[in-house]
């Protein structure tokens, strides 16, 4: 049985990764802060598939939450197989408008976490010559969008060098960058959703299944669903001034502070 760790496992689509591969028969650690949701979560995945599920409470935005994930990450004696660096969040507002503070932590999850913790987990699998990393980023990160878009150009970036650099060592790495998906992320970060076209939607679901057969694949970046895959397309060759005056506006109506 393999063992598969995944951050931000209590909602939206780290939910959805915890769900489907518990229904495939892989064992689970699941990393997040709510600990009594985790604790659940955990409960029903072995009572529904057989599993076992570890939890883990760790806040990804301190270097002791990053620590403890590090460090199982890096327990031999129970190796993890697949990563999936899902955890991550929107801040409400604009550019400026957004305290420092926020903007570093945002950093610190979508960033620092996910190079910290791919490295711990590709340690060990390089040596086993076996593994996947998921790094879970965003369209937002081919198109100009803001603070958010920027970290998630990182995401995109980083794993592919990474991927190019572990090329041969059996560790497979991929960028998922899925557009809308219907979760948690836009009330917590008080957006407002209703200028965001019903088509736009996806369901979390369905973009993991898209997302494990990409992995299987072997791809390094993965924008599942043929609408995003087309308008992705489109982004290629429209005016980048067009596309900013678009992209910054769509999903980003912020409620009152
Ligand atoms: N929804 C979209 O439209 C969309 C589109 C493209 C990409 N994404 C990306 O997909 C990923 C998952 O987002 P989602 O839409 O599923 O959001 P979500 O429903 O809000 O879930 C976010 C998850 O991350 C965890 N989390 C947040 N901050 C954390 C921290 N500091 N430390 C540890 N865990 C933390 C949350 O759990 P706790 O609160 O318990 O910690 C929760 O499990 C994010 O990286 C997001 O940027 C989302």
């Amino acid at each position: 049985m393999t063992t598969a760790l995944i951050t931000g496992a209590t909602a939206g689509i780290g939910a959805a990764f915890a769900r489907r591969l518990a229904a495939q028969g892989h064992n689970l650690v699941l990393v997040a802060r709510d600990t009594e949701r985790l604790r659940d979560q955990a409960t029903e995945l072995h009572d529904r598939h057989g599993i076992e599920a570890e939890v883990l409470s760790a806040d990804l935005s301190t270097d002791g939450g990053i620590e403890a994930v590090e460090k199982r990450l890096g327990d031999r004696r129970h190796p993890v197989d697949l990563l999936v660096n899902n955890a991550g969040f929107g801040n409400k507002g604009r550019f400026l408008e957004v305290s420092m503070a926020d903007e570093l932590t945002m950093l610190k999850v979508h960033c620092e976490a996910v190079l910290r913790l791919t490295a711990a987990a590709v340690a060990g699998m390089k040596e086993r010559g076996r593994g996947g990393v998921v790094n879970v980023a965003s369209v937002a990160a081919f198109v100009p969008r803001g603070t958010y878009g920027a970290s998630k150009s990182w995401v995109v970036q980083f794993t592919q060098g990474a991927a190019r650099d572990l090329a041969g060592s059996g560790v497979r790495l991929m960028a998922l960058c899925p557009g809308f998906v219907r979760t948690e992320f836009h009330e917590r970060a008080g957006m407002g959703t209703d200028n965001i076209p019903g088509w736009m939607w996806l369901d979390a679901d369905k973009l993991v299944v898209s997302a494990l057969e990409d992995l299987g694949r072997g791809k390094t970046v993965s924008v599942p669903d043929p609408r995003y895959k087309a308008l992705m397309g489109l982004v290629k060759i429209a005016p980048r001034g067009l596309l900013g005056g678009v992209t910054s506006r769509t999903g980003r109506k912020y409620g009152p502070r």
